[in-house]
């Protein structure tokens, strides 16, 4: 029977991954699952913690549920260890919104200055993370849905020996399924071949029981009328139908910010001034959930939780960790030392591909080259993450600022060390580093 820790357990997506442990438990004995929060989260931890409870012990599987602020004892001895921690709340993720639109930039909190920020705050908690790890549970697979993931990953890689190491996200189903939808088709049918960067991963081609069909999705993708594949969290503006169908891959629901940067900036000022940024929104929802989490007759996971951008994540990790720990040897987009995979990205750097995934974890599967046409801001990204990561690691203020800069979200050197200065500042009790 297998011990899993759970570090951010107060999230409101915990019921998602209890579900998902339950529904599993034939393939995936857990015999105990830690919930870990900070004295900050206690509240929080012990509603979920308590629905947690009524979940299993109404599914009828014996699943030990712990709730603890102890993070050394949840780790010791763990199998596999969840990170889902935010590290300052949602009101550092309102900074990381808010204060780039004043300068005319999109403020989000995986993309631009807002997702170098949450970097900057994350990082240094995920190596924490592992120093104990490495003590306590020296063979334990840390799977990462911390945000933001890709560049969490990219951190984990380059400056740690944690070699057990998966990041992951639940854009890749959330495409998978919007594509079904679009065919009219269970999910199951579709395949998609993934590759890029988390939050930057394109679909190369798409597949209906083996057939090729990238083509038609994109021409349904691409319709006027149709709702494009998106996410709960990313309004849905439709795509120009001779971009896409000139592009001839599938981008994932972040490419907005880069391929339709005014008219996303354009909703965000106008979200900012009458129902608030989407940590604002996020932060109600939230409340509302808690309210259902503490009827004491709720034992299953609400469907009011689909209204979370990260919905379905949990089906994400718990497959994942099925199929490591079964050797199941199928195929999952997550992100992963690249080994090669695509040809345009150092191969000791962090990728979202599609991976067979081993008990000795996820395999990439080579794609070659990607695309000339998207090739170009994937390297970008890839070379601001590294940066980004080498900031948060070491604090450096010039680092930073060129990580900042070299964003393509962000106009100029100038704007760049504004926005930076006011972030260091409004962020400082999260950043021991600076
Ligand atoms: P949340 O604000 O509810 O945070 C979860 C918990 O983390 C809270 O209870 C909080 O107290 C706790 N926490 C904060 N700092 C901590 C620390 N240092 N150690 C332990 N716990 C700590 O956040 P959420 O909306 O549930 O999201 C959690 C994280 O998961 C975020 O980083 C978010 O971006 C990410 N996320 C990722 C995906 C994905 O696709 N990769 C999907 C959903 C959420
Ligand atoms: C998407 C992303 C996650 C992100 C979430 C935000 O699904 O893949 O990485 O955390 O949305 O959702 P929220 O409801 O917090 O805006
Ligand atoms: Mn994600
Ligand atoms: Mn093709």
């Amino acid at each position: 029977r297998l011990k899993m820790a759970t570090i951010g357990g107060g999230s409101s997506y915990t019921p998602e991954l209890v579900e998902g442990l339950i529904k599993r438990y034939h393939e995936l004995p857990v015999g105990e699952l830690w919930l870990v929060d900070i004295p900050e989260g206690k509240e929080k931890l012990e509603i979920v913690g308590a629905l947690a409870k009524r979940m299993v012990e109404k599914a009828g599987v014996p699943i030990e549920i712990h709730l603890t602020l102890d993070r050394r004892r949840a780790l010791e001895g763990a199998d596999f260890v969840t990170t889902q921690f935010r590290v300052g709340g949602l009101e550092a993720r309102a900074k990381d919104e808010r204060i780039p639109l004043k300068y005319g930039v999109i403020g989000q909190e995986t993309n631009g200055p807002g997702g170098l920020f949450k970097g900057l705050r994350t990082i240094p908690v995920i190596l924490d993370i592992i120093r104990d790890m490495e003590e306590l549970c020296p063979d334990a697979w840390l799977i990462n849905f911390t945000n933001p993931a890709g560049m969490v990953t990219e951190a984990v890689l380059r400056y740690t020996k944690q070699e057990k190491v998966v990041g992951l996200c639940n854009v890749p189903i959330g495409m998978r399924m919007g594509v079904a939808k679009l065919l009219g088709v269970d999910a199951d049918r579709v395949h998609i071949d993934f590759a890029g960067l988390n939050h930057m991963v394109f679909g190369l081609h798409v597949y209906l029981d083996g057939v090729e069909v990238t083509e038609k999705v994109i021409d349904l993708v691409a319709h006027p009328d149709r709702s494009g594949v998106t996410m709960k969290n990313i309004v849905d503006l439709g795509w120009e139908p001779d971009f896409l169908k000139g592009l001839k891959v599938l981008p994932c629901p972040y490419h907005r910010y880069y391929y339709q940067t005014d008219k996303m900036l354009a909703e965000e000022l106008e979200a900012a001034k009458t129902k608030g940024t989407r940590a604002e929104v996020v932060q109600q929802l939230e409340k509302e959930l808690f309210e259902l989490y503490k009827d004491p007759n709720l034992a299953i996971k609400p469907p009011q939780l689909e209204q979370r951008g990260g919905a379905y994540y949990s089906d994400a990790a718990c497959s994942l960790i099925s199929s490591i720990y079964n050797d199941k040897r199928d195929i999952q987009p997550v992100n992963t030392r690249n080994n090669g995979a695509i040809a345009s990205i150092p191969p000791e750097s962090a990728v979202e591909v599609n991976c067979v995934i081993t008990k000795d974890g996820p395999k990439p599967i080579a794609v070659g080259d990607l695309p000339v046409a998207v090739r170009g801001l994937v390297q970008q990204i890839k070379s601001f993450e590294r940066v980004a990561a080498e900031a948060a690691v070491t604090g450096d203020y010039q680092t930073a600022l060129v990580a900042m800069t070299i964003n393509p979200l962000v106009p100029s050197d100038t704007i760049a060390k504004q926005m930076l200065d006011e972030m260091l500042e409004a962020h400082k009790e999260h950043l021991p580093q600076f």
